[in-house]
């Protein structure tokens, strides 16, 4: 089953929850795989370590007529203990690549993994629009603002219009306490708002941040932290909601 990671609005932490969800997806047993589809950042292959690596997506996605299905079990690597479709740091590599050849390199290993789950671009045009178009279910992303929620609202929509199930939202970097003027959004509101369930909420948590620079997912660099909790639960639920 192929997952796509989304929201139109930039910066909201997709990659952030695709890194996380692949760990804590693998720790659990699944056959996970990450594949990074916002080919200009190569945001989650850094998260994921960022080992540089001569195979990645870009040379899948920029092969004449699609890769063969060996060039796509290749291009795989293991990363933190994670299978990952990575991209190059190359910016040459992802001018070449044409992300319409996307169904050519995931349609082989739809059977090997339990869940694809891809990581998107942000906005609404084609680069973002291709990954969805491919999944089976979608998972928005928004933080707990107005304007995300309403950018999240257009990626539904979108979902929708290509005639995709969306699997619920994840309510990232949400603050603690009484906030005096904070124009947070309650995770209800935002259900009412969107008409989607929320899958799991993650609170604002510096460790993120560190966990970014140390090269690693907050859930293998402070396991036992409450936001890696939140990331557990929220793997949790998607298993559960996928049953
Ligand atoms: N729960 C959190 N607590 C604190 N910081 C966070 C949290 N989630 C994400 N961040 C930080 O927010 C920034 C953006 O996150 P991320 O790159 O995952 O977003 P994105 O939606 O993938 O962005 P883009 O649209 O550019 O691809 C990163 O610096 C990340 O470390
Ligand atoms: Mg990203």
């Amino acid at each position: 089953m192929i997952i796509s990671v989304a929201s139109a609005k930039g910066g909201v932490g997709k990659t952030t929850i695709a890194a996380n969800l692949g760990v804590v997806l693998n720790k659990r047993g699944a056959r996970v795989l990450l594949v990074d589809a916002d080919l200009s950042s190569g945001n989650l292959t850094l998260h994921m370590g960022g080992k540089s690596t001569s195979r990645s997506l870009h040379a899948l996605l920029s092969t004449e007529g699609g890769p063969s299905e060996d060039e796509v079990r290749e291009t795989v690597s293991l990363s933190l203990g994670v299978p990952l479709l990575p991209v190059s740091p190359s910016l040459r590599g992802y001018l070449k690549s044409k992300l319409d050849l996307l169904p050519t390199v995931l349609t082989p290993l739809k059977d090997d993994y339990d869940i694809i789950l891809v990581d998107t671009p942000p906005g609404i045009n084609k680069n973002s629009i291709i990954p969805l178009r491919e999944s089976d279910r979608v998972l928005l992303v928004t933080t707990p603002d107005p304007v995300s929620v309403s950018d999240v609202a257009n990626t539904k929509e979108v979902v929708i219009l290509l005639e995709r199930s969306i699997v619920g939202v994840v309510v990232n970097r949400v603050k603690k306490g009484k906030l005096f003027g904070s124009k947070q959004l309650r995770t209800a509101e935002i259900e009412g708002i969107l008409k989607v369930k929320a899958l799991g909420v993650i609170p604002e948590d510096k460790s993120v941040e560190a966990a970014v620079v140390a090269k690693r997912p907050v859930t293998i660099y402070k396991p036992r932290s409450a936001v890696s909790k939140a990331f557990d639960a929220l793997a949790r639920k998607l298993v559960e909601e996928l049953r």
